[in-house]
């Protein structure tokens, strides 16, 4: 039952009949819940990072924010992609600019700019200035006083890293689950396709005024399709639509009245497939374009969140047809903003307590389930 008073709210019930079957508002709208989640959420699961086809060279690298972390994602001289913090052992500066995925930069080793204390692709510790190897400044000590630094011991911090096909993850928690298990059948899916075989083409940056949850929701649902993306339902058969759930993903499969060309698809399935991983990232597979897509849904503050799109295709040149099919995508984000900034107006107001959800808005549920469940963590 649609909850307006606070007090009678409930968490979010594992069974999707039961009343109590939404995320309380006060998930969505309190201003420190993004606190909360830095350290429930996003330091706990895996996060999408970037494609390893951005960085196919050893040395080449970007950074990438997670929570209150930023992180440098590099290919090492061996070719394995690692990440670190973008924070000196020295003394804790922040080391490399930041530098987006789509602009990445190369470096044969990785210099704090403070002291110039140097350490190499493995995160090692290379060499000190001299000013840490000899005592001449400091009349109490002699040369000989002074340690060498172990190198191992005083390198950068290394954060967990995996893959499925060229997408990039990372893990800030000591001991996580291995991304297999969060990923589950999506990681098989997308590991027989040939992902990694297209090119970056295009990322579309937005900042939104909305909790990413609420974003997140409407992603995951298309019962507003109907009303609100004209252009994009054109040829789809949504009745026809199919939402699967799985344990921390979940997908929609739309079909399309009629057989597109196989050529224009990576996917051989009649049908697009939007993969949500939990807990803020998705996997495009268009029916009527041969590439895909991913969204990054990063939170900012409880109150904003940016929406990264990037677009990959055969050529990283886009054919006039391909453009089209960028800006139809683009125009269909700029309608959900529009949805989910005007749910949002409604949400903070705090009158609504906790929400009603039907019994077709499983993967909603899915989503509200993860987030209670990490919040209780
Ligand atoms: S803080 Fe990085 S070298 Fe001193
Ligand atoms: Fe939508």
């Amino acid at each position: 039952m649609t909850q307006w008073n606070d007090s009678q709210t409930q968490e979010v019930s594992s069974d999707i009949t039961e009343k109590s079957n939404a995320l309380p508002a006060k998930y969505f709208i309190e201003p420190e819940i993004f606190e909360m989640e830095k350290e429930k959420v996003f330091s706990q699961y895996w996060i999408y990072a970037g494609h390893a086809n951005s960085i196919s060279e050893p040395g080449q690298f970007f950074t990438r924010n997670v929570g209150n972390r930023q992180l440098i994602v590099v290919r090492g001289h061996d070719g394995e992609i690692k990440a670190f913090d973008n924070v000196c052992a020295h003394r804790g500066s922040k080391m490399v600019e930041d530098t987006p995925m789509t602009e990445p930069e190369e470096a044969n080793r990785i210099r704090c700019p403070y002291h110039l204390w140097t350490y190499d692709l493995e995160g090692n510790l290379q060499s000190t200035p001299k000013s840490f190897e000899e005592a001449s400044l400091n009349p109490d000590l002699d040369d000989e006083d002074v340690q060498e630094f172990d190198c191992k011991e005083n390198g950068l911090n290394d954060v967990h890293v995996d893959s499925i096909g060229p997408l990039v993850f990372v893990n800030l928690a000591d001991d996580p689950m291995p991304l297999s298990d969060q990923a589950g059948v999506m990681k098989d899916r997308l590991e027989a396709l040939p992902l990694g075989e297209y090119e970056h083409a295009c990322r579309i940056v937005s900042e939104v005024e909305c909790n990413w949850k609420v974003f997140a929701s409407n992603y995951s649902e298309c019962d507003h399709c109907q009303a609100n993306h004209q252009d994009w339902i054109k040829g789809i058969s949504l009745d026809e639509s199919e939402l699967e759930v799985n344990d921390y993903h979940w997908v929609l499969h739309y079909t399309h009245e009629e057989d597109v060309e196989d050529e224009m698809r990576i996917h051989d399935e009649h049908e697009a497939q939007f993969h949500y991983l939990w807990p803020n990232f998705t996997v495009n597979m268009y029916g009527t374009a041969d590439g895909y897509g991913t969204y990054i849904i990063d939170p900012i503050d409880t109150d904003r969140f940016q929406l990264i799109a990037d677009y990959y295709f055969r050529d990283s040149d886009l054919s006039e047809e391909e453009r089209e099919f960028i800006r139809t995508s683009r125009q269909l984000q700029e309608e959900d903003f529009e949805l989910v900034e005007r749910q949002w107006d409604g949400l903070k107001t705090g009158a609504l307590a906790q929400a009603q959800l039907g019994p077709n808005e499983h993967t909603v549920h899915k989503f509200h389930r993860l987030a209670q469940d990490a919040y209780n963590s």
